[in-house]
């Protein structure tokens, strides 16, 4: 049985509630974080800890734990449940509030909800094929920096990548892409690897600060610097990241092909480096 956590009580995932009242529901006025989990243990737990805490921060919700309790309700998850690989998600609202204003009362006691699920890995038949993207404008708010469960422009992305029969969108902002609907960009161009700069247009994926660090340690030129949507057109290669997909292959833009329309050999070598420091990670209790 899949349980979750709220408010400080474990309670079956199908029976958790919240009250309508809460700043979550009513305002979208919470943040929250995704963890994955491989063979049973927390995969850098301190960077998703850290943003979770940059998101709080941000936004003015208290945070309701130690770092301790965090890790602590992260492992107990892990124990409560079978699988192997895991992700873990942790949401936190500002709480519930009798009267609905804007304005959010003092003292708020926030919402705690967490729960986690199976963490399969990607389709082998979606890695070997590659995946279809559009642009299109990033019509999300101006902190894309915070993790906040606000995510109906993403929503209405994603939908219009799919009803341009493309599994994803990937987001222009002023001439530049900033990032995917739920990852971060990278492109590939001879042997250099550039991602837009961390700023508040997109989300300092923890997926893309463990990839950049690989990439160098394997010897690519690595460039976090502004990308303009004509450069993403003739990228070698595109790859979306994040902690639940890894780095997926981009190899359809707009209905033309990204580089020789097949996942490309970097991606495939880095890949398989991101593996193998995940797996030196894991052993070393590294976080
Ligand atoms: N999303 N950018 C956005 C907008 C994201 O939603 C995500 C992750 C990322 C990648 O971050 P990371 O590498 O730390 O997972 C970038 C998660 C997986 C989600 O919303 O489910």
């Amino acid at each position: 049985m899949q349980l979750a956590w709220l408010n400080g009580e474990w309670t079956p995932l199908e029976a958790a509630r919240i009250s309508p009242l809460d700043r979550g529901f009513l305002f979208g006025d919470g943040v929250y974080e995704v963890i994955p989990v491989y063979r049973r243990r927390l995969f850098a737990f301190g960077p998703h800890l850290e943003r979770l805490k940059h998101s709080l921060g941000a936004t003015g919700i208290a945070n309701p734990h130690t770092d301790e309790e965090w890790r602590r309700l992260c492992e107990t998850l892990i124990e409560r449940h079978p699988w192997d690989d895991q992700f873990i998600y942790l949401q936190v609202t500002r709480g519930v509030q009798p009267k609905r204003d804007h304005l959010p009362d003092d003292c708020l006691v926030p919402t705690v909800f967490a729960y986690t699920s199976e963490l399969k890995p990607v389709d082998e038949a979606i890695l070997k094929k590659g995946i279809r993207c559009i642009t299109a404008e990033d019509i999300r708010w101006q902190r894309c920096d915070i993790k906040a469960i606000t995510l109906l422009p993403n929503v209405m992305l994603k939908m219009q990548a799919r009803a341009a029969g493309a599994d994803d969108a990937i987001l222009i902002r002023n001439g530049l892409v900033s990032e995917g609907t739920a990852s971060n960009v990278m492109i590939v161009e001879g042997d250099r690897l550039s991602t837009p700069p961390l700023d508040h247009a997109l989300l300092g994926g923890i997926t893309r600060q463990i990839l950049l660090q690989v990439a160098r340690e394997a010897g690519l030129e690595v460039r976090e610097e502004a990308i303009t949507e004509k450069r993403l057109a003739q990228a070698d290669e595109i790859w979306l990241t994040s902690s639940t997909k890894e780095a997926l292959p981009v190899v359809v833009l707009n209905g033309e092909p990204v580089g020789t329309g097949i996942p490309g050999p970097i991606w495939q070598r880095l890949r398989q480096a991101f593996h193998a420091a995940r797996e030196q990670w894991m052993e070393q209790n590294h976080e």
